[in-house]
């Protein structure tokens, strides 16, 4: 059965509504007479598959990370923990079949495989290792505060204020570690709901572990799903905004990245991240040589190339907020 991608993926954020006439009012109601079929809409199980009430077979938000297909998806619909680790997802032109491991989604190329690993950089591999999630809001994150970082409260703040016009919407926090700011995001009733996504199955171990600790937020819309932020497991323009907190310098290609970002936000979306800059204005020239990238560490930027990624990549209305050697930087995916 043909499924198109523009109704899946137009489809897809009213579907993430619990109750989204009261709430949201910008979003299109659950059943609009002026679509042919009525949403979220069912598909004729096939002899093979018993469906049940609350087993709708539809299509999903999330897209195959090999041939982005919006998923089909067996199971509770929403966003929460509950629903998605009930639910079975499967690529109809893939045939591949993603489900939750240890209460995340992999919606990674490599999710099943039974022989091949993948290994990333090391600064991507380092934030897989276990220690390295326990410690890192314990400690670690704190660090940041040295080279400039705010805080997560006034990130939190300023990304927010960057976020004004996605209100209601979709929020994904690529890289989100142990989810600082996906349960910040989830918490503040601002958006439909929050994918708090991650490379490292340890930082999403840790943020399940967070959420459940919070009683407002194991029932909330948000969902725990690995993977690589060069394959964004989303259609094409159909997210509202993304964040990436201290990420950009972890990513094995932030161009790569930049991109991705760039093709699953919704015209008029919006791209907020933060990292650490090669040098602030204050750093002395001859030290600058000694902050060149290599491929062994992480991958800081200069403002200038920051900007001209997100340049390069289509994004409009880039801004920035630095100190030392902090930046937030945001960019808009321009109206069609
Ligand atoms: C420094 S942490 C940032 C965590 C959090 N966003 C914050 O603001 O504190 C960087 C994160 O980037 C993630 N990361 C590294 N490579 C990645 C990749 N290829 N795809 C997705 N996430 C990646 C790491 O697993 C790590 O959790």
């Amino acid at each position: 059965m043909a499924i198109s991608l523009a109704a899946a993926s137009a489809s897809s954020s009213s579907f993430l509504r619990p109750s989204p006439q009261a709430r949201f009012p910008k979003c299109p109601p659950l059943c609009s007479k002026s679509q042919s079929r009525p949403w979220p809409f069912r598909i004729r199980a096939t002899s093979a598959v018993a469906v049940e009430p609350d087993q709708a077979i539809q299509t999903d938000i999330f897209a195959c990370p090999i041939c982005y297909e919006p998923l089909i998806r067996k199971g509770p619909p929403g966003l929460n923990l509950s629903a998605i680790y009930r639910s079975g997802f499967k690529c109809k032109r893939c045939k591949k079949s993603y489900s939750s491991k240890d209460r995340y989604l992999d919606l990674t190329v490599t999710a099943g495989l039974r022989d091949y690993t993948e290994i990333q950089p090391t600064r991507t591999e380092l934030f897989r290792s276990p220690l390295v999630s326990f410690l890192y809001e314990r400690g670690w994150r704190q660090n940041f505060r040295q080279s400039g970082f705010p805080g997560p409260d006034e990130e939190f703040k300023m990304a927010q204020d960057y976020f004004e016009s996605a209100k209601g919407g979709l929020v994904v926090d690529v890289s989100c570690g142990s989810g600082l700011f996906s349960r910040k995001f989830a918490k503040s009733g601002t958006y439909s709901g929050v994918i708090a996504l991650d490379f490292s199955e340890n930082m999403l171990r840790q943020c399940y572990d967070f959420i459940k600790k919070d009683d407002k937020l194991s029932t909330t819309n948000i969902a725990l799903v690995r993977a690589d932020v060069s394959r964004l497991p989303f259609s094409s323009g159909s997210v509202d905004a993304v964040h990436a907190g201290a990420a950009l310098h972890c990513w094995p290609s932030p161009s790569n990245a930049v991109a991705e970002i760039t093709r699953i936000l919704k015209g008029g979306g919006i791209f907020v991240g933060s990292t650490f800059l090669r040098y602030s204005s204050l750093t002395p020239w001859f030290v600058r040589p000694f902050r060149e990238r290599t491929p062994q560490g992480y991958g800081y930027l200069t403002e200038e190339e920051i900007k001209d990624l997100c340049t390069s990549c289509g994004l409009t209305n880039y801004s920035s907020r630095i100190q030392q050697a902090f930046i937030m930087f945001t960019a808009q995916k321009p109206q069609k």
